[in-house]
C-alpha cells in the first residue's frame, strides 16, 4: 500500500480528491460523505507481496491474444525477439469504473479501443490533473517494479457492463527476470521462447490483470516464422495455416485459467499426438535440440504420463482440463512450470519433475493459491504428489522421504523458513517445497489415509477454478477428520522451528 501510494498516488488522488460532487453520478458514501459513484479502478489485487499485480474493478472473462513473432537472429545478434500483439480483453465491471488498469511490463501500446472506440495516448497525468475524454497512459518504473496501463473510457463504464478492450501492442522482447532475479516471463531463446510467467511474469507479454484471483478462458493465433512451432495452452482450434513464410498456429484454452500459468511458447518443436486411456488428448512438444543424454531422460519420462495422470486422479479425483502435455526445451530459465494443460521443461522432463508439473494441474491450477503467500499451497502438494508416485511405481515411500527431511538438524536454516508466509523472495525456497510435502504427509499419518484423501478431493472440488488459502485448507480438514487441527497447522506452517510433536 505505502509503495503504491508514493509511485502512483497522483493518479488515484485525482480521483478520490476531488469527488466530483455534483455531477450526476456522485451519490453518498457510507457515513453519509458524498463520494463520487464512477471511480478509478484499484491498481492491484491487493496481494502483500505484489501490490501492483493484478487490478481492481473488473474481472476479465476472456483473453483472444493474436502474436507475431520473429525469434532472435543467429549468434552473435543479441538475443532479442520481435513482438507485435493485438489483446482483444472481454471483461465484466464489478464497480462503477472512471478509469481501470491493466498489468504490462516492457512493451509499449500503439492503439487501444474500449468498445471500439478509440482512446489517445496521453503522458501519465500529474497528481490533480484531469484528463479530457477517452484516454490511456502507461507507467513503467523498473526500479519500483511498477508496471501500469492506465486507461481512461469515455462513456465511463456501469458496474455490471461487459466491455471489450483491444489492445494494439509490442516491441522488443528480452530476457525478463522476477523479483528474486530468476528468468520468467516471455523469455527470449535463440530459437524462439520459453514462456513461464509465475508469479507475475505474464504481464511481460500481454496486457494482462496478472493475479491468480481472476482466471479467464483463452485463445491464440501465433504467427512466427515458418518451420518454427508456437504451443500454448489447451487444444489445437485447428490446423497451423502457412503462407508468405510465415505459419500460424491456433490454440483454444476453454477451462478457467489463472494468468501466470499462460504459455505460447515457441521454438524448433517437435509435436507428439496422443491419448490416454480414456481419451485426454496429449500433446508434447520436444525442442529438436536437445542434447542426446537429455533426450534419452525425456524420452523416458513422458511415456510415463498417462500412467501418473491414473495415480493422481485417484488420489485427487478427475484430472481437470481439456488436455494435457508437456514443452521441452533446449534453453533453460533454471526451473519448470506448470503452465495449464501443458507444463514448460528446461532443458530436459525428469521423472520425477514431470510428476511435479502434472500434480499442480489439480493442486495450483484448479485450484490456486488467492494470495502469493499460500504458495506452500502448490509447491507443497505438488512435492508431496511426486512422493506419491514414487511410492505408487515402486520408489521410495512418502514415509521414507518424509524421513530425509526430517533427518535435517534442528538448528539448520532450512527451519527457520514460515512456510505459510515466506515472503515474496522466499517463495521458492527448499522449505516451502519440502517442508510443505512433510506437512501433508504428517497430515496424512495423524488424520488417517481415508480422511487425508477424501479431504484432498474435497479441496479440488470445492475450489475447482477458483482460488483458496491455507485458512481454507485447514476447514477443509478440520472437516474431513472431525479434529481440532489449529496447532497441528501452527506447528508445521507458522512455527519458524522444526516441529518435534504435533
Ligand atoms: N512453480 C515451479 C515449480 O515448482 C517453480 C518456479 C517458478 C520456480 N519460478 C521459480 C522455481 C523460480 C525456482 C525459481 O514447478
Ligand atoms: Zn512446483
Amino acid at each position: 500500500m505505502s509503495t503504491r501510494t508514493r509511485a502512483l498516488g497522483g493518479a488515484l488522488a485525482v480521483v478520490v480528491g476531488i469527488g466530483l460532487i455534483g455531477l450526476p453520478g456522485a451519490s453518498a458514501a457510507p457515513g453519509g460523505v458524498p463520494g463520487p459513484r464512477f471511480t478509478a479502478g484499484a491498481e492491484g489485487a491487493g496481494d502483500a507481496y505484489f501490490p501492483f499485480a493484478g487490478n481492481g474493478g473488473y474481472d476479465v472473462q476472456h483473453y483472444d491474444l493474436d502474436i507475431t513473432y520473429t525469434p532472435p537472429d543467429p549468434a552473435p545478434a543479441p538475443l532479442e525477439g520481435e513482438f507485435e500483439g493485438v489483446a482483444t480483453i472481454t471483461m465484466v465491471a464489478t464497480q462503477d469504473l472512471d478509469r481501470f488498469n491493466f498489468d504490462l511490463r516492457g512493451l509499449d501500446v500503439s492503439a487501444l479501443t474500449v468498445n471500439g472506440r478509440p482512446a489517445r495516448a496521453v503522458e501519465p497525468p500529474a497528481a490533480g490533473v484531469e484528463v479530457d475524454g477517452a484516454a490511456y497512459w502507461h507507467v513503467q518504473d523498473d526500479d519500483a517494479r511498477v508496471w501500469e496501463l492506465t486507461v481512461q473510457p469515455r462513456p465511463k463504464i456501469m458496474k455490471g457492463q461487459t466491455v471489450t478492450v483491444v489492445v494494439w501492442y509490442g516491441g522488443t522482447t528480452t530476457r525478463p527476470r522476477d523479483i528474486e532475479g530468476f528468468l520468467y516471463g516471455w523469455v527470449t531463446t535463440r530459437d524462439g521462447a520459453m514462456v513461464v510467467g509465475e508469479p507475475e511474469g505474464t504481464m511481460t507479454w500481454y496486457p494482462v490483470s496478472d493475479h491468480p484471483t481472476d482466471k479467464a478462458t483463452y485463445s491464440f493465433e501465433i504467427t512466427v516464422p515458418e518451420a518454427k512451432v508456437a504451443v500454448a495452452n489447451g487444444l489445437p482450434a485447428r490446423d497451423p495455416v502457412t503462407a508468405g513464410g510465415w505459419t500460424t498456429w491456433y490454440w483454444d484454452a476453454p477451462d478457467l485459467q489463472a494468468s501466470y500459468l499462460t504459455t505460447a511458447s515457441v521454438g524448433d518443436y517437435e509435436l507428439r499426438f496422443s491419448e490416454t486411456d480414456d481419451g485426454l488428448p496429449i500433446i508434447d512438444a520436444v525442442d529438436d535440440a536437445l542434447t542426446p543424454g537429455n533426450r534419452a531422460i525425456t524420452d523416458g519420462s513422458l511415456p510415463l504420463q498417462p500412467e501418473m495422470i491414473a495415480v493422481f486422479e485417484a488420489a485427487f479425483g478427475p484430472y481437470p482440463f481439456n488436455s494435457y502435455g508437456s514443452i521441452v526445451d533446449d534453453d533453460s530459465v533454471g526451473y519448470a512450470l506448470e503452465t495449464q494443460t501443458r507444463p514448460v521443461y528446461s532443458l530436459r522432463a525428469v521423472e520425477s519433475t514431470v510428476a511435479h508439473e502434472l500434480a499442480h494441474q489439480w493442486l495450483g491450477n484448479a485450484v490456486s493459491p488467492g494470495r502469493w503467500q499460500d504458495i506452500w499451497l502448490n509447491e507443497g502438494w505438488a512435492t508431496y504428489a511426486e512422493w506419491i508416485w514414487s511410492e505408487e511405481s515402486g520408489g521410495a515411500s512418502a514415509q521414507a522421504f518424509f524421513e530425509d527431511v526430517m533427518s535435517i538438524p534442528d538448528d539448520d536454516g532450512f527451519w527457520e523458513v514460515v512456510i505459510a508466509d515466506p515472503g515474496p523472495t522466499g517463495l521458492f525456497v527448499d522449505p516451502v517445497y519440502d517442508r510443505g510435502g512433510a506437512t501433508l504427509h504428517a497430515l496424512r499419518v495423524k488424520i488417517g489415509e481415508t480422511a487425508f484423501f477424501a479431504g484432498a478431493r474435497e479441496w479440488v472440488s470445492r475450489f475447482n477454478d477458483g482460488t483458496a488459502t491455507t485458512e481454507d485448507l485447514e476447514a477443509v480438514y478440520e472437516e474431513a477428520s472431525g479434529q481440532d487441527l489449529g496447532e497441528f497447522f501452527d506447528v508445521w506452517l507458522r512455527t519458524p522451528s522444526k516441529p518435534t510433536s504435533w
